[in-house]
């Protein structure tokens, strides 16, 4: 009898990736993933530590689970609840005080050994634990096969961890040093998401342009390089890339944007904070000046290329002077889409140890502002790509018959009335309206004629903007 295994996911999309590959692992072992907690003999949360909310909401949530083990208990049924990702790293034996009915806690570098510790689980009473941060490599031990129902745009892992220890943020901590994976086991990999009918692949990585992987020519492989040669893929349309540092935005990755034409024109380049005072005190490595000089340099590489960021308000220290600061750089650069938070003091990081922090109530009237004029602008690149024609590589079905919601280079999600169209192609579409979060567009054809032709019409017209 298969067994049933749930995943909620939580935090960042390299989570969103572990969880598949710890399904296809679970699946080796007799596990069929289903949707639904109620269904599933065994439960994991993975897990994410970056605010507390975040972090607050997996014990609410394992609350929930251990009532309704209590419940199948009375009726001589049971389920196995474990915890993964970077709450069970960080908080490890912590966790089993606070939620000591759970089986597992496994760290996200540990977790191809899940299998081993539901048989320790099984052989005694007590949480099985493993944090450790393991001299051999998961992603050597994994198995190699692909989730079934891929989508059509796929996450792959390439880098993990992160050495830069911005003073506010505990992945430094969570996901631990940084790595880079060999540069042929990703090739292999995106070989067989694209073999399984995968269009479009985002690599992942705390620092994804820091990779430096060992190459099959014995170099060592800049992302830009990867890149380089994931575009040789037959069958692999599009490449996007997150999360970049600004720090390690090289020349020979900009250079990939003015010419690789399968690398879309979409950045994902968090910049914190446009306050030099903060930016120091935050670690971040870069000043407000080198960013909008690397802003510039990249769209000089590709005008039309679009940015989005990543913002905490209410840093430790932070004064009203220096959250002007980070709204005028916010106008100087001008945002497609972004993401705004206010500082959560995380237990560990240096910068929760400092004295000065900001008032609640000052967090969120700074946070509100800046959210006013991230919308605005993002708002308004949307509206710019009103009667322009651009290629949507189309993803998932739509909520009435006969529409589907692809993507376009720039990252928006685009609703089209597409029949005679599929799931997987990639066409030249007419925006013809824009909504706050999306856009509407009308198919101008049904089917890829050539996709040779329709690469070089999009990057014409991509460059046009
Ligand atoms: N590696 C990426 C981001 C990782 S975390 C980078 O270098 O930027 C994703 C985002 O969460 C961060 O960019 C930051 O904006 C936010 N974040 C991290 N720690 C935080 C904290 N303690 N409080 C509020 N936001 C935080
Ligand atoms: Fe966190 Fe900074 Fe590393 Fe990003 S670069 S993961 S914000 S420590
Ligand atoms: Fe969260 Fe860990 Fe990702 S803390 S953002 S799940 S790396």
């Amino acid at each position: 009898m298969t067994k049933k295994l749930f995943i909620k996911t939580y935090g960042c999309q390299m989570n969103v990736y572990d969880s598949d590959r710890m399904a296809s692992l679970l699946a080796r072992h007799g596990y069929g993933r289903v949707e639904r907690a109620e269904e599933a003999d065994l439960v994991i949360l993975n897990t994410c530590h970056i605010r507390e909310k975040a972090a607050e909401k997996v014990y609410s949530e394992l609350g929930r689970l251990r009532q309704m083990r209590d419940a199948r208990r009375e009726q001589g049924q049971d389920l196995t609840i474990g915890v993964a990702g970077c709450v069970a790293q960080a908080e490890g034996d912590a966790m089993i005080e606070r939620a000591s009915f759970v089986d597992l806690v496994v760290g996200p570098q540990a977790y191809h050994r899940l299998p081993e510790m539901l048989h320790r689980r099984a052989r005694r009473e007590g949480t099985v634990l493993d944090t450790d941060f393991p001299a051999e490599s998961k992603f050597d031990l994994l198995p190699e096969d692909v989730e079934p129902g891929q989508p059509v745009s796929a996450f792959l892992t390439v880098q993990e961890g992160c050495d830069k220890f911005c003073t506010f943020c505990v992945v430094p901590y969570t996901r631990g040093a940084e790595t880079s994976r060999p540069a042929k086991d990703v090739m292999a990999e995106a070989k067989r998401l694209v073999a399984a009918g995968v269009r479009e692949i985002t690599l992942l990585g705390q620092n994804v342009n820091a990779y430096h992987g060992d190459g099959p020519d014995g170099k060592v492989w800049s992302l830009a390089r990867l890149l380089w040669s994931l575009a040789e893929i037959d069958g692999l349309e599009r490449l996007r890339y997150t999360t970049s540092h600004p720090r390690d935005m090289a020349d020979d990755l900009i250079d990939a944007h003015a010419n690789l034409s399968s690398l879309m024109p979409f950045l994902h380049l968090p910049v914190q904070s446009g306050s030099d005072g903060v930016l120091k005190a935050m670690n971040r490595q870069h000043d407000a000046e080198s960013y909008l000089r690397l802003v510039d340099k990249l769209r000089a590489a590709r005008p039309d290329l679009a940015l989005s960021s990543d913002f905490i308000v209410g840093f430790p220290g932070e004064s009203d002077d220096d959250f002007e600061a980070t709204m005028n750089l916010v106008e100087r650069v001008g945002f497609a889409q972004a993401f705004s938070f206010k500082y959560s003091a995380r237990p560990g990081t240096p910068a929760s140890n400092q004295r000065k922090q900001v008032r609640d109530a000052v967090k969120g009237e700074r946070l509100a502002r800046l959210q006013e004029l991230l919308e605005r602008q993002s708002s308004e690149f949307n509206q710019r790509m009103l009667g322009r024609r651009m290629p949507i590589l189309l993803e998932r079905a739509g909520r009435h018959p006969g529409q589907l919601v692809g993507k376009s280079p720039y990252l928006q999600a685009v609703h089209v009335e597409a029949e005679g169209a599929d799931i997987g192609d990639l066409l030249e579409v007419d925006i013809v309206a824009h909504h706050a979060h999306s856009l509407a567009g009308r198919l101008i054809q049904t089917k890829p004629t050539d996709p040779a032709k329709i690469d070089q019409s999009s990057s014409r017209l991509e460059r046009r903007a």
